[in-house]
């Protein structure tokens, strides 16, 4: 790989991460890349950097270009260490005039470097400076995903270096996302939606009202993460949708099981979603990851959990998927708890709890059944189903929302 042109004299110098499978929880099947850009200007300027262990190929792509002595400027978008890992060997090396950074980067920079002597020069929403013949205008924009988070915008290029937003833990020798297989970029951009900023929707929101506000045109979206978008408008139109927690006519049941009896009971479940003609989807909490179930929650209309009873509790794999789920807040769902135990059948009640801590709509009562669901257990387990199908059916008649995504399945 080289360093690749994205606008005239604006160039790719990340790395690519083949080989990362997990991101803090994240399961990242496909690695993933860190993605710098450096501007050739009057001033050279240098966007973020990279994980510490790929700074030789980060110097490798800037060595194509200059001496990395050269470099003028640094800008720190993102202080998380995926992008500023190598920032202290590189200022180091390249002894910079100059180091942007947002208010709240600033702290981040301080707790997480302790620096003495960086030139640091804090730079808030619609300051920009001038490279020469390029102008670099800063949006802060705290919480996307971290306080620190940054956008850089170049309007001479109508390119927007978005940090993590926009992103997706995606390797690949391509640098566009119009160079993968049609939707295949979209699809781990909706995976990276899910995982790390659906409990930011509501700033989301608000990012895209005031881009909008601003008038700012884009042609080209280049993210830390993943391929760089050449059609902006796709992206923002599915941050916009994920953002507003629209969900499809769709149910998810997500259980682990003991001796198959909740299994039986999910199965049920989702013959009677079926039967009112809602999609449902089956997960296992024990062979799906629980960063691939959150992407079937966020574009679900309804979750439907269930654990057996185990040591007065639920199943440690359901403990696993709801914490994460909860921290990651999906709303606006419909949610039903359904269970099995043997004597003490406390699960349909900590796990409803869960669904409440969501603000889910709760269809009550859950099911339980105690061991072995015989006829009458499961024929109640189908007819919850059924009370879900139609929750689901009511509020998707209510909201407007059309049935097109599973259509097209
Ligand atoms: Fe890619 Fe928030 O770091």
């Amino acid at each position: 790989m080289g360093a690749e042109e994205i606008k005239e004299n604006i160039y790719w110098v990340g790395a690519i991460d083949w080989n990362i499978r997990d991101f803090h929880g994240y399961s990242t099947y496909k690695g993933t890349t860190y993605n710098s850009y450096l501007i050739k200007d009057e001033k050279i300027c240098l966007f973020d950097t990279v994980k510490s262990d790929f700074k030789n190929e980060m110097l490798y792509h800037i060595r194509q270009l200059i001496d990395p002595e050269q470099i003028d400027y640094i800008v720190v978008n993102h202080v998380e260490l995926d992008h500023s890992g190598y920032l202290p060997e590189m200022i180091a090396l390249c002894k910079p005039e100059k180091v942007f950074c947002s208010p709240m980067g600033l702290k981040a920079i301080e707790s997480h470097f302790h620096p003495v002597d960086w030139p640091l020069e804090v730079v808030k929403s619609g300051d920009s400076i001038s490279l020469g013949a390029k102008t670099v205008q800063f949006l802060e924009t705290k919480m996307l995903h971290w306080p620190d988070s940054m956008f850089s915008y170049i309007p001479e290029d109508k390119l927007l270096i978005s940090s993590d937003a926009f992103g997706q833990h995606l390797a690949s020798t391509e640098r566009y996302a119009d160079e993968l297989p049609e939707g295949a970029a979209l699809l781990d951009a909706e995976k990276y939606y899910a995982n790390i900023l659906m409990l930011f929707s509501p700033n989301v929101q608000k990012l895209l009202a005031k881009v909008a506000e601003m008038g700012l045109d884009i042609d080209m979206i280049a993210p830390d993460h993943g391929v760089i978008w050449r059609d902006p408008a796709l992206v923002l139109a599915a941050y916009d949708r994920w953002s507003q927690h629209i969900a499809d006519r769709k149910a998810v049941i997500i259980y682990d099981s003991m001796w198959h009896s909740t299994e039986k009971m999910a199965k049920n479940i989702s013959a009677g979603l079926r039967s009112v003609g809602v999609h449902a989807r089956v997960l296992s909490a024990k062979v799906n990851h629980r960063s691939d179930i959150i992407v079937e929650v966020a574009s679900a209309k309804a979750v439907i959990v269930g654990s057996p009873t185990l040591n007065n509790g639920i199943m440690p794999t359901m403990a696993d998927v709801l914490t994460y789920m909860k921290g990651l807040r999906p709303r606006k769902k419909i949610g039903a708890a359904f269970g099995s135990f043997g004597w003490s059948g406390e699960s349909v009640n900590i796990l409803t709890g869960f669904l409440e801590d969501m603000h889910c709509e709760v269809i009550e009562p859950g099911v339980k059944v105690k061991n072995v669901p015989d006829h009458a257990a499961l024929q109640e387990c189908f007819d919850l189903g059924v009370r879900v199908g139609m929750a689901v059916n009511a509020s998707m008649e209510a909201e407007g929302t059309s049935a097109a995504r599973v259509a097209e399945d």
